[in-house]
């Protein structure tokens, strides 16, 4: 496999094609941004161990029967990919009230929601990735009514695998995002699944294990990813 030209560079990942035109190579880099870009950092090792961690979990999901792009690991920052034509749209579930909910709808964080929340976000940093319904995503052309079912269902049933992963090791998942794409008809997982795009708090000190320690200034950004990968057994050996 031999990767070729940088199709795409995004806030935190780099796209390359390669010489076979279904996968691509994904480039986990350490630029870190909230706020859709405002705030910016680069924080070291962090590429690697996002890389490892989205791989980790990636292979938890397909042993789960969740179909994922991923489908090895190529180098300390590097993953090999099915190429998928992504929705526009991010997929949120929430189980605790944190962040842009709370903002919204006056809640205060740390409220258990339960069922868990499910919130559609158009994926456009101009416009600040407004929440959006499933009439727009049927008005726009986003995805088709099959795609927006499969999309919801799919990420739930992430919930189910990844919440119970989290608390055997010690942590709650407070929320998360995800992205799907289609591969030749069928919707499948994209993008990544890490600290950067999901809140993860201790279990007994509720202490923020995620990417909310880069946008509160509170440091020990990828020391506590690392923690985190530590108390899931990613191996993380050699970065
Ligand atoms: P952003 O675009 O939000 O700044 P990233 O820096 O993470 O985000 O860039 C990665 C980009 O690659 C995202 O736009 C994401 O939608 C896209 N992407 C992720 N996985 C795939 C895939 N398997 N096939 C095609 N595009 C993908
Ligand atoms: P929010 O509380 O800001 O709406 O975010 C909900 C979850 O989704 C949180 O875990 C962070 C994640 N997320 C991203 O990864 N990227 C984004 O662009 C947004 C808006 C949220
Ligand atoms: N992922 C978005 C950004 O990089 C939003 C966020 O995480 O706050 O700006």
């Amino acid at each position: 496999m031999q990767k070729k030209q940088e199709l795409y560079a995004g806030k935190a990942k780099s796209v390359y094609t390669t010489d076979d035109p279904d996968r691509l190579v994904l480039l986990f880099r350490n630029d870190t941004s909230a706020f859709d870009g405002e705030k910016k950092a680069q924080l070291d090792r962090k590429g690697a161990v996002n890389n490892r961690f989205n791989a980790f979990i990636m292979q938890r999901l397909a042993a789960s029967g969740i179909e994922t792009h991923f489908e090895k690991l190529l180098a300390n920052d590097e993953s090999l990919v099915k190429k998928l034509k992504m929705f526009p749209v991010e997929c949120v579930v929430r189980n605790i009230a944190a962040g842009s909910i709370c903002r919204r709808l006056g809640v205060q964080e740390g409220v258990d929601l339960n069922p868990p929340t499910f919130e559609f976000f158009l994926k456009n940093d101009a416009l600040h990735d407004p929440m959006i319904n499933e009439y727009h995503i049927r008005s726009f052309g986003w995805a088709r009514d099959h795609e927006v079912a499969q999309m919801k269902e799919l990420t739930f049933k992430v919930n189910d695998v990844l919440k119970r992963l989290f608390a055997d090791a010690g942590m709650l998942l407070v929320d998360y995002k995800l992205e799907f794409g289609d591969f030749h008809g069928r919707v499948v997982l994209g993008d990544e699944f890490t600290p950067d795009g999901c809140r993860l708090w201790d279990v007994a000190t509720r202490k923020k294990l995620d990417k909310d320690r880069f946008r509160q200034g509170l440091g020990g950004v990828v020391e506590a990813y690392e923690e985190v990968a530590h108390r899931l057994g990613v191996d993380l050996s050699g970065i």
